[in-house]
């Protein structure tokens, strides 16, 4: 992006790492300590610079987001191959906007500077980029020049790619050839091949550039010479290492949520340090149905981990009796949570550390940072007393979401654990909305979800949504059953794409499929009479309905 709509993201800060492993850089997720071909993404703001870091992984190179005003001197102890100026929201021009220093120009490997990227290192290097009365956003056709020059040469001489900016460039700078143009953009490409500095206008990162991803590809291998080829899959044995030199023969303590992340980083730790592993399910009685008997099986019988389950279900309905208010609920169940998780850790004395399944992107969403700030959410067990002193084992810190699922199933997780659904922390207890969480409502509602995933499993849709779930609203209205007047609830169904949870649509599921789902639900559910759709994409909704 440039000088469009603003994106709110906010860029990844310096992330220091607790473990005992020497780390030049300053400890980024990508870095510890480990010889590898990476290329550098330098954030500028942009919407997609996440997806740009993902791409460049998806072509087998390792790839990492840094902060645009990095310290040179980091970039350089990194040694990376390459690096990409990502886009972003300001003008070039504009008072106080990002701007390049050109020392990155001069470290010796290629540069790749996509929109605002590639503006701001033509306006650095003597070109001409200003403002257009109309801007470009979408689809928009482009029109290769000198047969697409090295970056983009094989490709078609008309293809499609997706603009998102105002300004643009009108000359490319000295010493550099203009690639291709577009409607809008006079310059929508250019190179330098002798000093290896190239630009692109349009994003290659997103899905409607169908040539994007050859367009990195080359950049990595006949631009940047990147040979490796870099896999989610190969971060295990790295992982492995790292951890048995974190812990030792230290005692580690692992919550599992039920979820692919605390189930991968789990079997992660199991497979590198077995016994001295110890897992924690805290079962609060808001998970699904069959939930917590499955993660029992996988891990204790399939795995063979050490796994305490602690039924704890009347401790937490008893505390959310009478709780209508949607923040104090989740309160209450986090608060609950690390009672009941510390409880378990004080009989495990030799316990110093404590995994969790950290997510690359829940590090840079959250802002960087150390300990707490990065806890994405109670279930991760955030807020322990300060004489239970954990060091944190974080082995998915650098993976992406789709990388991990790719880690747990080489770690031989079923397809349910690695396909699982996001679900949140305090479960269930979010989707009963404008009233009190209680058993009745509970068992409402861990049906007629049991009802909604097994059709959408049936129609092969399950993997396809990013969530798929029910929601109970605190209201009841009339209906008739037989020959009775009925007066009961009604169920929600919310359905959503979407590739991060930043934003998500509407998922739009068959009418058969949610004829099913409706009918099985109002005829299976006791209490109960309709069922509707909830037809609200985020923003200005949110996935969830509270
Ligand atoms: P929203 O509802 O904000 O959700 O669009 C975005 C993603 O976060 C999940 N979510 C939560 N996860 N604790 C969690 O661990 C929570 O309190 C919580 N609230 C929402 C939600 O399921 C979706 O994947």
């Amino acid at each position: 992006m440039s000088a469009g709509p603003a994106p709110t993201e906010t860029l990844p800060e310096e992330q220091p790492i607790d473990a005992p492993v020497v780390d030049p850089t300053g400890g980024e997720a990508g870095a510890v300590g480990v010889d590898r071909e990476e290329v550098l993404v330098l954030d500028f703001g942009g919407q997609y610079s996440q997806l740009i870091a993902r791409r460049l992984r998806e072509c087998g190179v390792f790839a990492e987001l840094l902060p645009h005003d990095t310290d040179i001197e980091r970039i350089r102890l990194r040694k990376p191959r390459a690096l990409v100026l990502s886009g972003g929201p300001a003008s070039v021009y504009e008072k106080g906007a990002p701007s390049l220093r050109t020392e990155l120009l001069e470290l010796e490997i290629p540069v790749l500077g996509i929109c605002y990227g590639m503006q701001v290192m033509v306006q650095a290097l003597g070109g001409r980029v200003e403002g257009a009365e109309r801007g470009e956003f979408g689809r928009t056709e482009l029109e290769l020049r000198e047969e697409g020059g090295r970056l983009m040469q094989g490709l078609p001489d008309t293809q499609q790619c997706w603009m998102s900016h105002r300004d643009c460039v009108y000359e490319a700078p000295p010493g550099f050839a203009a690639l291709a143009s577009s409607p809008g953009s006079p310059v929508a490409a250019c190179e330098d091949t002798e000093r290896g500095l190239y630009g692109i206008q349009f994003h290659p990162e997103v899905v409607h550039t169908p040539h994007g991803q050859a367009i990195l590809e080359r950049f990595l291998r006949e631009v940047a010479g990147c040979q490796e080829q870099w896999s989610a899959a190969s971060v295990i044995d790295e992982q492995i290492d790292r951890i048995r030199k974190q812990v030792g023969d230290g005692g580690v303590i692992c919550g599992l949520s039920g979820g692919v992340d605390s189930a991968t980083a789990a079997a992660l730790v199991h497979e590198a340090i077995g016994d001295q592993l110890t897992c924690v399910l805290v079962d609060h009685g808001l998970l699904r149905k069959g939930e917590a008997e499955q993660v029992v099986e996988t891990f204790r019988e399939g795995l063979g981990i050490k796994l305490i389950h602690v039924d704890a279900r009347k401790r937490f309905l008893d505390r959310l009796a009478g709780v209508d208010e949607p923040e104090r609920k989740r309160m209450i169940i986090g608060e609950e949570f690390i009672r009941v998780f510390e409880e378990e850790a004080r009989k495990l004395p030799d316990v110093g550390y404590l995994v969790q399944g950290t997510l690359y992107s829940d590090v840079i969403e959250s802002g960087g940072g150390t300990g707490a700030a990065t806890i994405k959410s109670h279930h991760n067990v955030g807020g322990l007393p300060d004489d239970l002193d954990f060091d944190l084992v974080e082995p998915l810190r650098m993976l992406f979401k789709d990388e991990v699922r790719a880690v747990a199933s080489e770690l031989g997780l079923s397809d349910r654990m690695v396909w699982r659904q996001p679900f949140p922390g305090p479960g269930l207890a979010i989707r009963i909305v404008g009233g009190e969480v209680n058993e009745e409502r509970l068992e409402i509602l861990r049906e007629a979800d049991a009802v909604l995933q097994e059709e959408v499993r049936a129609a092969g849709l399950y993997r396809d949504l990013w969530q798929s779930f029910c929601v109970l609203p605190v209201v009841r209205s009339v209906g008739v059953q037989g020959d009775g007047r009925t007066y009961a609830y009604p169920i929600v169904i919310r359905a959503v794409t979407s590739d991060d949870a930043m934003t998500a649509d509407w998922a739009r599921l068959p009418y058969d499929l949610l004829e099913r789902a409706s009918n099985r639900i109002i005829n299976e559910v006791p209490g109960v009479n309709r069922v509707a759709l909830d037809i609200s994409s985020k923003p200005p909704a949110t996935i969830e309905w509270e």
